[in-house]
C-alpha cells in the first residue's frame, strides 16, 4: 500500500456509530473541570496527564469517576462541542453516541429533558460550523442492574424522536443476563427507538445470540465474539444485524493480543455487516483516523472497502431515511 493510497483511506468521509458521550472526553477536559470544581481526580491520571487504569472493569471505574465531575447541562454541552470540533476534524460526517440519562440528572426525566436541549442545542451550533450531523442512542448501564435501566428507557421514550433515535446498553458484561433488561428494551420499541446492545465483547458467542434472541436488537456493539460461530456469523448476515466494531479499543482493552490478530475480517468475509468505530477514543489512545490507517497496514484494505464499511454504517444508522440520503451523497463523492 503506498503512502498516497493510504493518505486517501485516512482522509475519507466517515460515518461512525459506536461512542460513549462521555468516554470521548479528553484527560485534559476531565482535569479542567476538576479543577473548577475542585475535586481531587489525581488518582486517575498518569503523570503524562492520560487516564490510568488497569484492565476493562477499572476502566469502568475511572469512567465513572471521571464522568463525576460532568454536573451540569452546561458542562455536557461544553463536551458536546469539543466532541464535534474533534470528530469533524477526523473526517467523521455522521456520529452516533451513546447518552446516559444515569449520569445526566440521575434517571429523571425532567432533568434528563435540560441535560439534551443543551447538548442537541450544542449539536446544532456543531452542525452549521462543520456540517456533521449527530444523533443520540440513550444507554443504560449493565452494571447498575434492571431498575436503573427502566429509568434510563422511560428518559429516552419521552424524548425519543428525530435526534434520539435509539436505545442501548453498555457497561459491564460479566453481571446479569440480556434478558433480565427486556422491559427496557420493550420499552423503547413501542417508543419507536432501534436497539443496540454490548455483546460479544467479554462474553462468547451465546451473549450474541441472547441479543438477538431475547431483546430482538437491531445491532450489536461490538459483537466480535461471534467470530467463533459459524452459525450465529450466518445468522448475524442472514438478518443484517449490524456489529459497531471497535478494533482499536479491543487491543488496547486485550480482547485480541493485536489488531492482525482480531476478527474483523472473518467477520467481514462471512457477511457479516462490519463497521468501525473508536467506543471511548482518549481512553484507548485512538481516533478514527488511527483506525483507518491500522485496519488498512494490517489487512491491506484500500479505499473500496472503507467505503463499503461506510456504506455499511449509514444503512444501519438510527437516523431517518432523509438524513441517511443526505449523508450517503457526501460518502459517494469522489
Ligand atoms: N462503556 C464505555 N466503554 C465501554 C465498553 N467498551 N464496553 C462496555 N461499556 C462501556
Ligand atoms: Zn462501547
Amino acid at each position: 500500500m503506498t503512502e498516497e493510497e493510504l493518505h486517501t483511506v485516512v482522509h475519507l468521509p466517515k460515518v461512525e456509530l459506536h461512542t460513549h458521550f462521555e468516554g470521548c472526553a479528553p484527560p485534559a477536559f476531565i482535569r479542567g473541570l476538576a479543577k473548577e470544581k475542585k475535586v481531587d481526580l489525581s488518582k486517575i491520571f498518569r503523570p503524562d496527564g492520560s487516564y490510568d487504569y488497569r484492565d476493562f472493569w477499572h476502566f469502568l471505574e475511572v469512567y465513572e469517576a471521571a464522568t463525576s465531575v460532568l454536573k451540569s447541562p452546561e458542562d455536557f454541552a461544553r463536551l458536546c462541542k469539543a466532541i464535534l470540533d474533534e470528530s469533524a476534524d477526523q473526517g467523521i460526517v455522521y456520529l452516533e453516541s451513546f447518552i446516559s440519562p444515569d449520569f445526566c440528572g440521575g434517571g429523571d426525566v425532567g432533568a434528563w429533558k435540560e441535560y439534551l436541549h443543551a447538548i442537541q442545542d450544542a449539536a446544532a451550533e456543531a452542525r452549521r460550523d462543520h456540517g456533521i450531523v449527530m444523533r443520540g442512542v440513550v444507554t443504560c448501564i449493565r452494571h447498575f442492574g434492571p431498575e436503573k435501566a427502566k429509568d434510563a428507557a422511560r428518559c429516552a421514550a419521552e424524548t425519543a424522536g428525530d435526534w434520539i433515535t435509539g436505545f442501548g446498553m453498555g457497561g459491564d458484561e460479566k453481571q446479569g443476563k440480556q434478558r433480565d433488561f427486556a422491559w427496557s428494551f420493550d420499552c423503547a420499541r413501542e417508543a419507536g427507538l432501534k436497539l443496540t446492545t454490548h455483546a460479544g465483547e467479554w462474553n462468547g458467542p451465546s451473549e450474541v445470540r441472547d441479543a438477538v434472541e431475547d431483546l430482538g436488537v437491531d445491532r450489536i456493539g461490538h459483537g466480535v465474539n461471534a467470530h467463533s460461530d459459524p452459525a450465529l456469523m450466518d445468522l448475524l448476515a442472514e438478518r443484517n444485524i449490524t456489529l459497531e466494531v471497535c478494533p482499536g479499543s479491543n487491543v488496547f482493552l486485550g480482547v485480541f493480543g493485536a489488531l492482525d490478530q482480531h476478527p474483523i475480517q472473518k467477520l467481514r468475509a462471512r457477511g457479516v455487516p462490519v463497521t468501525v468505530s473508536t467506543d471511548d477514543p482518549p481512553f484507548f489512545h485512538t481516533t478514527m483516523k488511527k483506525e483507518y490507517e491500522a485496519l488498512a497496514r494490517t489487512f491491506r484494505w484500500g479505499e473500496e472497502v472503507f467505503r463499503e464499511l461506510n456504506k455499511t454504517a449509514i444503512d444501519a444508522a438510527f437516523c431517518d431515511d432523509t438524513t441517511r440520503a443526505a449523508v450517503t451523497k457526501i460518502l459517494e463523492r469522489p
